[in-house]
């Protein structure tokens, strides 16, 4: 199975799933508006993440049941002391996933020469402004820098493409996004923009300064020309061409043009939940079958598995953001994995 064979995570509208999101801290060490607020305190505490061993033994379920991509996210990946190493560990397992990464960028001048030689693929790095002041008022940080050689050392490591995601904030950076374009293109990154979402822990969201799909296309459309990629598959951007070029810039239109009818993602949170969708509110607990001492492997394997089949089927057909009765989901962001 794997990536040789059939997915066996199919929903009941025919959805295959062969993508696990999976959180591995919900600790950061940016503290971005639209994700938590400054003073968040309400960590996970550590013996409820799942261990390193914990995490292998559900990506190899998965694995067997059809997932060919695991993306590695957070929180903040890169701040698990052994990152390296499960990264190596789950490149290791029989029929590996492609492996991909989310992270703020920070630690990678250490860690991505290892992380590349351990068998990830590859990389997304966020980054929202081209200015340190403003990097510095959206994330509580000043580590504008740190992200900027972040990205330099994974260029010299390989990962290619390297992708940059920007969420552009009313009255914060959303003039910044030709300026963010131009800088991706001079240094060859895969540029997306992603709508804010209602995700955060701070309550922050509200539709009414929310800058559309629609905004951020216009207003790279000022000053290039924009033509669209057909062959969208189960990506979530809508990609298009800049000036004619074969290089391109995507937008992920998350509250205004969902594409969940092609979502083919699954996801894992750092305390061992599964959940079929970000604005899920249903989780499956995939911890306590781990820990169940009454329980030998292979048991617990199958319950594992039997798991991810409950929590596809269960799937609902979109993620509501814009029914009326829609609640944004208890748990932020940084904990369910982004
Ligand atoms: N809306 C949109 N994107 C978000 N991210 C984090 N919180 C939100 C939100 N509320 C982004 C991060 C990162 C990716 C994992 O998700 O910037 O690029
Ligand atoms: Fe950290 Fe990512 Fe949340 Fe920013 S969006 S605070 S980098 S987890």
């Amino acid at each position: 199975m794997g990536k040789h064979g059939m997915s066996t995570l199919v929903d009941t509208y025919g959805r295959t799933h062969r993508n696990l999101r999976v959180s591995l801290t919900d600790r950061c060490s940016l503290r971005c508006t639209y994700c938590m607020p400054h003073d968040f305190a309400a960590w996970l505490p550590n013996e409820e993440l799942l261990s390193t061993d914990e995490l292998l033994t559900i990506i190899e379920v998965a694995v067997q049941q059809g997932i060919d991509e695991v993306r590695l996210t957070g929180g903040e990946p890169l701040l698990r002391p052994d990152i390296v190493e499960i990264v190596e560990r789950i490149a290791g397992i029989e029929n590996a996933p492609r492996l991909t990464l989310t992270t703020n960028g920070i630690r990678l001048p250490d860690l991505a020469g290892p992380l590349a030689k351990a068998g990830l693929n590859r990389i997304n790095v966020s980054l929202d402004t081209l200015s340190r002041e403003r990097f510095k008022t959206l994330t509580y940080r000043d580590r504008f820098d740190d992200v900027i050689l972040g990205l330099k050392a994974a260029n010299a490591a390989g990962l290619f493409p390297i992708k940059v995601n920007a969420v552009l904030l009313k009255d914060i950076n959303d003039d910044e996004a030709p300026a963010i374009l131009e800088w991706a293109l001079e240094n060859e990154y895969s540029l997306r923009f992603i709508e804010q979402m209602p995700l955060d822990a701070g309550g922050i969201w509200d539709r009414a300064t929310l800058i559309t799909a629609d905004e951020i296309y216009a207003a790279l459309s000022t000053r290039y020309t924009l033509t669209p990629v057909d062959n969208r598959g189960s990506s979530p951007a809508e990609e298009f061409y800049i000036n004619g070029s074969s290089a391109t810039v995507g937008i992920i239109g998350s509250v205004t043009r969902p594409f969940c009818g092609a979502c083919d993602r699954i996801r894992l949170t750092s305390d061992g939940q599964l959940r079929s969708c970000l604005f899920s509110n249903v989780e499956t607990d995939l911890r306590r079958v781990l820990r169940d001492e009454s329980l030998n492997s292979a048991t617990k394997k199958q319950e594992i598995a039997a798991r991810f089949q409950k929590t596809v089927i269960s799937k609902l057909p979109g993620h509501g953001i814009n029914d009326p009765t829609f609640i944004a989901p208890i748990r932020p962001m940084s904990a369910i994995g982004g």
